[in-house]
């Protein structure tokens, strides 16, 4: 199928399967503030553990404002059980950094975000398409798994990153893109799982190469970043 069309099955797929989430609004999109703060809890860390710090966090948080006026030891109890505190450390330098530079709010562009403190290319993307609805694909490890099976890419990530980041932007619809990045995500973590993956479950259906080929448990060799 061309690419218009798995993008197209993805998103339908995501209408009726996709996850409620704490930082997600069904039917709007959801403010970079929030999309940040669980983007950051997220990266080493669970779903189901960052929860409920999410909602504690945002509870006393609110906004870019607060965190910003708030004392690091205030921040840094907020995050006690979440471990690699530098996270924490940089969500209050970039919240500062936002109300002393940036008018107290978050720039839009993938290339303006990725010059906040704390903020890579994870991050910019993700803040982009999820708050901004701006096409700029995310690449996780549950994306590089979706993408490297679908189109069948046997080297290593570490050889085929470039690759696997060309096709995922390819791939992403022309439309609904926080909704897509959100759809990648979650096909990522319930479908196309590294054991096991439920393909009979999955958009891609007999496009995906790796299942046609009996490569599932070949791919992708290595899917850490
Ligand atoms: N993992 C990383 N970011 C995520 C998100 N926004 N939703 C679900 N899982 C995620």
């Amino acid at each position: 199928a061309k690419r218009a069309a798995l993008s197209s099955a993805l998103l339908d797929w995501y209408d009726r399967n996709g996850r409620d989430l704490p930082w997600r609004v069904r039917g709007a999109h959801p403010n970079p503030y929030m999309v940040w703060i669980a983007e950051i809890m997220l990266q080493q860390t669970t779903v189901k553990t960052v929860i409920p710090y999410f909602y504690r966090f945002m509870d006393k948080f609110p906004d870019i404002q607060s965190l910003a006026n708030a004392d690091i030891e205030d921040v840094l109890l907020m995050w006690q059980g979440l471990g690699y505190y530098t996270r924490a450390r940089k969500l209050h330098e970039c919240a500062k950094y936002l109300t002393d530079n940036c008018g107290g709010r978050f720039p839009e562009t993938y290339s303006e975000l990725l010059k906040l403190p704390g903020i890579g290319p994870y991050t910019a993307a993700s803040i982009s398409s999820l708050a901004f609805d701006k096409r700029e694909a995310v690449v996780d490890g549950n994306v590089i798994r979706v993408i490297s099976r679908l189109y069948g890419i046997q080297e290593s990530t570490a050889v085929s990153l470039p690759d696997i980041q060309k096709k995922a932007q390819e791939l992403m619809s022309e439309k609904r893109a926080a909704d897509y990045t959100s759809a990648i995500m979650d096909l990522g973590a319930t479908v196309c799982t590294p054991k096991n993956p439920i393909c009979g479950d999955c958009p891609f259906g007999t496009d995906c190469v790796a299942r046609a080929l009996g490569l599932i448990d070949e791919i992708p060799k290595i899917e850490k970043l």
